[in-house]
């Protein structure tokens, strides 16, 4: 099915007739995402008057009390923005059944209402099972849903289930996950969720490139020079402590989040917006990728965590191995920077430099496109001594934009070039729009449309790639840890990693932020 108008559409269809079941509804990702999600889309008008959603989980629960959990959680979430009414509409049709997970008698009980609330609601038998649990959960979900029947489609009711990250920790892991799913499901009805697809600048990067026909011929190897990706988080782990060192900042950004973001940058023009089509594009990218050998792990790979420090904010943090739920002694990095390259025609011998990590001087995920210097043949009997590359920086969060710098004469008698920025920033034109990042997605799993969603293979080749290192890195724990404080740009090494081959990170402007790299 094609990519759907998406929510800025004005002719944007309501989603079908459908039950939203929540599985983990007492948990932080169904109060801070998933129902200010359905809040914006109700807002939106894009929930049909015959749509409910059911909350599962331990918890001793009524629809009233559920109702008022969910109430303040989107309170606190859209601020000034609450509209009463929007609530309203969309309060009614939650409701909340406890169940143990784990134990078959839910799963008929969770049948029977499901069928009131068809019979109540109107929702037609279609039902969209949201995960929102530890992945150690998901195996009994689908089996306990399927030896219901309640993962059973006939040609007038869908049942789809999505599924949130962590997709395994690792090659193996991620397979048996993908094969215990597909006991119970095809894989059209499995919708693995990465929520930076639900971005709306991740997407915008296909529409850069594909409706604007000035750039495709500059997306090359013959005009850049080479990528950088950066995913820089300020804050730290939080209450996360448990999960995330277990996983690490690798695991736990890069075969995903950054990923994708590489996929959408270096795919071939798919035939549409079709997901099969625009999937295949970007497993191609991901095939094209060049694990890394050991050695090159040793050079191309860097790794840090972070101990305390002091942020642009003024408050003194500590480190990481204080946080909850983290061993005192941890080697777990919380900083990972690659150097990848790609086996295909069109990016052979470009560099991409991806870097994410924690508790660093700055919030914000870019993308920095650098071209090639011009020849400065021409300005050789002048004063221009230097031509500074051209750069096109994609500004996926925050302040939300795309901005071109290039060289222009600077004015006066004397041939002189400086750096000058054109500037585009979506709140300009777009206005602010409050939304989650999983509007987009909740509404395109309604309407069946997969294209913004992750297959088995693209999340196992994401997992290949990462696997590389992630051996290198088990095998030879970290010495030097901590190896950079809280508030700056990560270890040092980062920047030897550019600064090998003549390059250097963007630095950004942030107010208030440190500007060395
Ligand atoms: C999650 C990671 O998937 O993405 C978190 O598990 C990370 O560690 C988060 O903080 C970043 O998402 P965003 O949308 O804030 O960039």
């Amino acid at each position: 099915m094609p990519m759907q108008q998406r929510l800025t559409s004005d002719n944007a269809p309501p989603a079908p007739p459908n039950v939203m079941i929540i599985f983990g509804a007492g948990g932080d990702l169904t109060r801070r995402k998933l129902v200010p999600a359905l809040y914006h889309l109700s807002r939106g008008g894009l929930l049909p008057e015959t749509f409910a959603v059911l909350g599962v989980d331990r918890l001793e629960l009524d629809d009233v009390a559920f109702r008022d959990r969910m109430a303040e959680a989107v309170r606190n979430h859209v601020g000034a923005a609450w509209d009463q009414d929007v609530w309203e509409r969309l309060c009614e049709r939650i409701h909340y059944m406890r169940c143990n997970i784990t134990e078959r008698e839910s799963y008929v009980a969770l049948c029977e209402r499901l069928t009131r609330i068809d019979a109540e609601r109107g929702t037609d038998g279609n039902y969209l099972f949201y995960l929102a649990v530890p992945p150690a959960l998901f195996g009994d979900i689908t089996r306990l849903l399927g030896a219901v029947g309640l993962t059973t489609e006939t040609p007038d009711d869908w049942r789809r289930v999505i599924i949130e990250k962590p997709f395994g920790d690792d090659l193996e892991s991620a397979q048996a996950l993908n094969r215990m799913l597909h006991q119970n499901l095809d894989e059209e009805q499995i919708y693995r969720i990465d929520h930076y697809l639900g971005k709306e600048t991740v997407q915008n990067i296909m529409v850069f490139r594909f409706a604007n026909a000035f750039i495709e011929p500059l997306w090359n190897r013959q005009h850049i020079d080479h990528v950088q990706i950066t995913v820089a988080e300020s804050v730290g782990v939080e209450h996360r402590g448990e999960y995330y060192d277990k996983a690490g900042a690798l695991r736990d950004m890069i075969p995903n989040h950054l990923l994708v973001l590489l996929g959408f940058l270096a795919m071939e023009p798919p035939n549409s917006f079709d997901s099969e089509a625009v999937r295949d594009e970007i497993n191609k990218v991901l095939d094209a990728l060049q694990p890394l050998t050991p050695e090159q792990v040793l050079t191309h790979a860097v790794r840090g965590q972070y101990g305390e420090g002091l942020m642009p904010s003024g408050e003194r943090v500590p480190a990481y191995r204080s946080s909850p739920g983290v061993a005192p002694n941890s080697r777990t990095e919380t900083f990972a920077a690659l150097k990848l390259t790609m086996d295909n025609w069109r990016w052979a011998g470009v560099p991409f430099y991806l870097r994410t990590g924690k508790r660093l001087n700055a919030q914000y995920t870019e993308v920095v496109i650098q071209f090639k210097r011009a020849p400065k043949i021409m300005f050789k009997d002048t004063d221009v001594d230097q031509l500074d590359p051209d750069m096109l920086v994609l500004r996926i969060q925050p302040n939300e934009g795309i901005q071109m710098s290039f060289g222009a004469k600077v004015p006066g008698p004397k041939m002189r070039v400086g750096t000058v920025n054109m500037d585009f920033c979506y709140a300009d034109y777009f206005g602010n729009a409050p939304a989650t990042g999983y509007e987009t997605l909740i509404y395109d799993c309604m309407h069946g449309d997969a294209t913004l969603f992750k297959h088995a293979d693209t999340v196992e080749k994401g997992w290949e790639i990462v696997e590389s290192v992630q051996d290198v890195w088990s095998a030879l724990p970290a010495r030097d840890f901590p190896n950079y404080a809280a508030g700056t740009w990560g270890p040092a090494a980062a920047g030897d990693l550019l600064r090998n081959d003549g390059r250097r990170w963007r630095r950004i402007l942030t107010p208030g932020a440190d500007q060395t790299s």
